[in-house]
């Protein structure tokens, strides 16, 4: 067996890991997990995916529900296209796979959100096939083990790490890439503070030897992201706050929104916009600042509580009771609605 099968295999059996995914790691589980662990930490996942479970317990079920429940139980995990996909994906599962998730990498791939990486997670996972799942993380071990200066953004990059694992991986794939995960997470950490004096590779780690663990991998490009004003308008009558269905293409596409403006309003701007459209209003009260930062825009926002005395006809205004339970509301809101 190869010294970091071995190494793996050990690590695995000492620090079993208590995640509700690997409790019955069929495809279904290991699918919707690998999607919400993308871009998510595993402590904030664990309860997402029990109330998945829980709602959507299978693939006919996500197939045959409707997109507001899926963005419901979406609401704060962010990246509302990956939950969109999955729905999308388990319709063509239905139609094209007679219900059943594939095996084949290759068939996975064709799945609306489903990407190298994850198609390699599920084969190896849930159907125990020889396929390395290469994400940041495992570039990461890959880079500091040869003391190579990879770039966990190529693509190149990425295959070969995942041909250079492949050849050492003579356990079961599942175990050899999950306990990568759990190395990539909780020893072999980023940002040049890995936990090397209990970390299982360090015999073998080229880069620790050398003490030159900060040097791998390549570091991120900063991306720059445009900072966008944005007045949010908390409109309320009686006890219940206005929302409005966002459009169905673009950022935080057909998730529910208070009243928002583009740019930075004053009061009075805010009275003639909203008695032109057919409100009659109240008090004002300024809710004061917060920021929002999204993976390629920040929005710098301003908040308004604002009574409402009468709304046009098809305005929806909703209880709390009903914002908590029907209505996935992106969390860039929650400074103001609470
Ligand atoms: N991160 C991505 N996939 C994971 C998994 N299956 N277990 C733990 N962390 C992960």
């Amino acid at each position: 067996m190869s010294q970091l099968s071995d190494a793996l295999l050990r690590f695995h059996q000492e620090n079993p890991r208590n995640l509700p995914w690997r409790k019955d790691p069929s495809p279904y589980h290991v699918w919707v997990s690998e999607i919400m662990l993308q871009q998510t930490r595993v402590e904030t996942v664990k309860g997402y995916f029990e109330r998945f479970m829980a709602c959507l317990p299978d693939v006919a079920a996500l197939a045959r529900s409707n997109e507001d429940l899926c963005l419901k139980l979406w609401e704060g995990l962010g990246y509302y296209s990956r939950v969109r996909n999955l729905r999308k994906a388990a319709m063509e599962i239905v139609k094209k796979h007679r219900g059943e998730i594939p095996c084949e990498v290759s068939d996975l791939k064709r799945l609306p959100g489903i990407g190298e990486y994850t198609a390699a997670a599920i084969a190896s996972i849930a159907f125990h096939a020889k396929e390395v799942a290469v994400d940041g993380n495992l570039v990461r071990i890959y880079a500091r083990l040869f003391a190579r200066p990879l770039d966990p953004g190529s693509p190149k990059d990425r295959r070969l790490v995942a041909l250079g694992f492949a050849e050492q991986m003579d356990i079961d794939p599942a175990i050899f890439n999950e306990t990568l995960m759990d190395i990539g997470q909780l020893q072999c950490l980023p940002n040049g503070k890995p936990l090397c004096s209990t970390c299982p590779l360090r015999g073998f780690c080229i880069a620790h030897q050398r003490e030159e663990e900060q040097k791998y991998p390549l570091a991120k490009k900063k991306t720059k992201r445009k900072t966008e004003d944005r007045t949010i308008l908390i409109l309320t009558k009686d006890d219940r706050v206005y929302l409005e269905k966002r459009p169905e293409k673009g950022l935080l596409s057909s998730l529910y929104q208070p009243m928002n403006l583009l740019g930075r309003w004053k009061e009075e701007g805010i009275r003639d916009y909203l008695e032109k459209k057919g409100y009659v209003l109240g008090s004002f009260e300024n809710l004061g600042g917060a920021k929002h930062i999204f993976s390629h825009v920040e929005w710098h926002m301003t908040g308004w509580k604002i009574e409402v005395l009468a709304s046009p006809k098809d305005a929806l205004f909703v209880t709390q009771y009903e914002k908590e339970t029907e209505y996935s509301v992106p969390s860039a809101f929650n400074a103001f609605l609470g």
